[in-house]
């Protein structure tokens, strides 16, 4: 079946390789930029920015204008601010929880009317192994994934007589411009009070640069959307990665935090 997708953020990595692979697939295929980019074929783009409501909402009545129904929205779009949460001005901790959580509930609320309607619909929500558990030096931007955790707990509950499916992805470390996009907390003042932020960090970036390739998780999204009964959940990641997931689950939270605060020579 062909479906109408909408996917926020399709400028740079998971964005883009789902929107190319999905729009090869035959799908109709909506997604979202902020800046000028070398246009895929068959895709339609919408300038906007998540964290703008209207512009959502906006986005989202086009659509439906042109299509007449909306059938997947794939949250993607999302950054990442790194340092001591001690030093993370407000503007930076705004940042982070408007883009990566705000930004998904005016998605989410600009949709939901149109699938509750159609009696159908899926919402596929980008979180992280960082949305289970608190990344050091990362600790904003694990706490807007565990908002996003929260948040489709709830909703998939709320919209399941509906016909609305909630899908909930948790990928590892990729190699895409997240890591360039990062914004870095007051480097010099949070170094001299966090000398371990430096390796820390460093250990973050090497494995986000060397880690799985975008198309990856784009063949996930694909697979969700042609399933007729995903699971709630998926963990998209290395084999070490999942190890982590799994330990933090099962693991008494002393033992998990040891692991995870030698893995990052803390
Ligand atoms: N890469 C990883 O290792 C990893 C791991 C777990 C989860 N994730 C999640 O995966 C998602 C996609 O990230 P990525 O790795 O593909 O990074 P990316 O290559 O940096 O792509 C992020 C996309 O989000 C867009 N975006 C950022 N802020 C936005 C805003 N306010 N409004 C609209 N679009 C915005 C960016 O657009 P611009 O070009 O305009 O900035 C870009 O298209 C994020 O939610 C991220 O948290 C990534």
């Amino acid at each position: 079946m062909k479906f109408v997708v909408l996917i926020t953020g399709i400028s740079s990595g998971f964005g883009l390789e789902t929107a190319r692979l999905l729009s090869q697939e035959g799908h109709i295929v909506y997604g979202t930029v902020r800046r000028t980019v070398q246009p895929l074929p068959n895709v339609h783009y919408l300038q906007v920015d998540v964290r703008d409501k209207e512009a959502v909402r906006d986005a989202v009545a086009e659509i439906i204008e042109k299509e007449g129904r909306i059938d997947v929205l794939v949250n993607n779009a999302g950054m990442g601010i790194g340092g001591p949460l001690e030093f993370a001005t407000e503007e930076e901790i705004r940042l982070q929880m408007d883009t990566n959580f705000m930004g998904l509930v005016h998605c989410v609320d600009a949709v939901l009317p149109y699938m509750r309607q159609q009696e159908s619909g899926r919402i596929i929500a980008l979180s992280s192994i960082g949305g289970l558990m608190g990344l050091p030096f990362q600790g904003f931007y694990s706490a807007s994934k565990f908002a996003i955790e929260g948040y489709c707990e709830a909703l998939s509950l709320e919209t399941k007589a509906m016909g609305i499916k909630v899908v909930v992805l948790r990928p590892g470390d990729f190699a895409t411009g997240f890591t360039g996009s990062r914004k870095k907390v007051a480097d010099e003042a949070a170094l001299q009070a966090y000398p371990i932020y430096k390796t820390a960090i460093e250990k973050v970036e090497h494995d986000e640069n060397g880690g799985l390739k975008p198309i990856v998780l784009a063949r996930k999204i694909s697979q969700i959307i042609s399933n007729s009964h995903p699971r709630n959940g998926y963990v998209v990641a290395s084999f070490e990665q999942k190890l982590s997931v799994l330990l933090k689950r099962i693991l008494p939270a002393k033992w998990f935090a040891r692991i995870l605060g030698s893995y990052y020579r803390l």
